[in-house]
């Protein structure tokens, strides 16, 4: 018995020492030492043994059983050990490793083109203006000569809020709002939201224009084409020419229509011109004495130009961008192009 003892000591030592996981170890544990384990068996047998050596061989197991318990006790030990290593292992930092880059936001196209077309007029000596978004008829339609039956009032084209409130349709508002409040000399740009009524790939229901507006002594419509000749060539290089074409607004007079020159085809005729080779940008005029005389200003003493430009339809030019509503749509893929 006592060399089966020996025995079943060495193969639980050499079980024991080789397991390495705390499961498999407590399984070895009943095995050797627990309930049913094998040293019980053994216990078990003490009674066939003859008597005098029952002693002996109960203080053998009792040893055998301390060194088990030892065994698993270092084992133990060891297991928790090498836990604790494969933790370390999992959880350190490897600080050769490039890091995680942040993705750098980048402005929308049109407040690029906003933030450009201030610094051209400041340089030539505009001050920044600005106006309500929320209207009333009086500055958006009455100051601005435009009689109670012009086709623009109608409700189709404007959106009301309520009789006499309005979102305003144009920046030309600010015209009068500044003429009111502001001594001459006069000399101010005002970009700035507009509303209207329509919904296509070249028009969006919410958009932007840059209002200008210069009153003065002797204000000509030569110095208007001049301001708009310097403007153009800044925004879009010194290749891209510009026209005037009569035309009407209520405000102006004589009124024109203000085209480049197409920045694609530069005149050829092509698909984003429509064939024409050049590109609407906005209206112009010399400011209507009608609309001088309504604020108190002299019109024989002062004279004004102003004109309106839309800042989307700049933006889409010299960006080449072939849809209104792709500058409104907020689509990562598209605002990144512009970082
Ligand atoms: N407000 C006009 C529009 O939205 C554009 C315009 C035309 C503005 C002539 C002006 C101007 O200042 O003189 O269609």
């Amino acid at each position: 018995m006592k060399e089966e003892l020996k025995k079943v000591v060495t193969s639980a030592k050499s079980e024991i020492n080789s397991v390495v996981s705390m499961h498999n170890l407590m399984q070895l544990k009943s095995k050797y030492i627990g309930k049913k384990s094998i040293l019980n068996s053994f216990m078990q047998k003490i009674g066939s043994l003859p008597k005098e050596e029952r002693p002996a061989f109960g203080q053998t197991l009792n040893i055998a059983k301390n060194q088990i318990e030892q065994m698993i006790a270092d084992q133990e030990e060891k297991i928790k050990e090498l836990d604790y290593n494969k933790t370390l292992q999992s959880e350190s930092i490897d600080l050769t490793m490039p890091g995680r880059k942040r993705a750098k936001g980048s402005l929308h196209p049109i407040t690029k083109v906003w933030r450009e077309i201030e610094d051209i007029f400041m340089s030539m000596g505009f001050e920044v203006a600005e106006g309500p978004d929320v209207e009333d008829e009086y500055h958006n339609f009455d100051a601005l000569n435009t009689p109670q039956d012009h086709p623009a009032r109608e409700l189709s084209d404007t959106f009301y809020l309520d009789n006499d409130v309005l979102l305003r349709t144009q920046t030309s508002t600010v015209q009068i709002r500044t003429m009111e409040n502001h001594s001459l000399p006069i000399k101010i740009i005002s970009p700035g939201s507009c509303y209207r009524n329509e919904n296509d790939a070249s028009h969006s229901p919410m958009f932007h224009q840059v209002e200008a507006l210069f009153v003065d002594e002797g204000v000509s419509f030569t110095d208007l084409r001049d301001m708009l000749n310097i403007f153009v060539k800044k925004m879009f290089g010194d290749k891209i020419e510009f026209r005037i074409r009569p035309h009407y607004f209520p405000f102006t007079e004589p009124s024109a229509e203000i085209d480049i020159i197409c920045v694609k085809c530069y005149g050829e005729g092509c698909n984003l011109c429509k064939g024409s080779g050049w590109l609407e940008m906005g209206g112009a005029g010399m400011v209507d004495p009608n609309v001088l005389e309504k604020l108190g200003i002299d019109s024989e003493k002062y004279t004004g130009y102003a004109f309106g430009l839309g800042m989307d339809r700049i933006a889409m030019l010299k960006y080449k961008i072939p849809d209104m509503r792709l500058l409104f749509e907020n689509d990562i893929r598209f605002l990144k192009q512009f970082s």
